[in-house]
């Protein structure tokens, strides 16, 4: 290992892969698209609005690909992912991160904001994932956004988002 490399350059390990961040636009999803760039990936990512995805791609560097859809039905996950197959040949890891906080005090929580919660966080998350198999290499990694909120409550706050799909091969 070259010591006199920045650190950034020194740890490469996503060098020659493509890494796909649903909800990479912004929050934890760019911060994380970021981190698989600076390691070397090519690096897809996925939201809604047109003009912050292209905000991120300059943030996160030349060759990001970038997918407009809603991902919080099965007809946006079916159409993202037929653009992200005619845009990359394969996906080598992805984190499915597009979602909502939903916390709020437990009055608050009406039948609107649970749907769009629980449409993108896990019904979006689920089919994303059963969307996404063909694309997977061989050995490819599916990390799901998870929260800490399931184990701990906050007082005076009702969480709705930790609920998330499992998956193991
Ligand atoms: N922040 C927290 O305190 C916290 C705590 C625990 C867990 N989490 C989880 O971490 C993840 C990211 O949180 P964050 O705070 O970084 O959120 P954020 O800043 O609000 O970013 C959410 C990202 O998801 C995208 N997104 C939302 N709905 C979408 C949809 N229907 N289709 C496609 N993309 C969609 C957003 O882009 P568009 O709006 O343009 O679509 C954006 O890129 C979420 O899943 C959340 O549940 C967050």
């Amino acid at each position: 290992m070259n010591r006199e490399l920045p650190v950034a350059d020194r740890r490469r390990r996503f060098l020659g892969k493509t890494c796909l961040v649903t909800g990479g636009s912004r929050g934890l999803g760019l911060a994380a698209a970021q981190a698989f760039a600076r390691e070397g990936a090519r690096v897809v990512i996925i939201a809604r609005d047109p003009d912050q995805l292209k905000i991120a791609a300059e943030l996160i560097g030349d060759g990001t690909v970038t997918v407009a859809a809603d991902l919080s039905s099965v007809a946006g996950i079916k159409a993202a992912i037929s653009e992200v197959a005619a845009q990359v040949d394969r996906v080598d890891a992805a984190y499915i991160n597009a979602g909502h906080a939903g916390m709020k005090r437990l009055d608050d929580i009406d039948e609107a904001t649970w749907d769009r919660v629980f449409d993108t966080n896990v019904k979006g998350s689920f089919f994303l994932m059963q969307a996404l198999r063909p694309l997977l290499a061989p050995g490819g990694a599916v990390v799901f956004c998870g929260s800490a909120a399931g184990r701990r409550a906050s007082a005076g706050t009702a969480r709705t988002e930790p609920a998330r799909p499992r998956w193991s091969t």
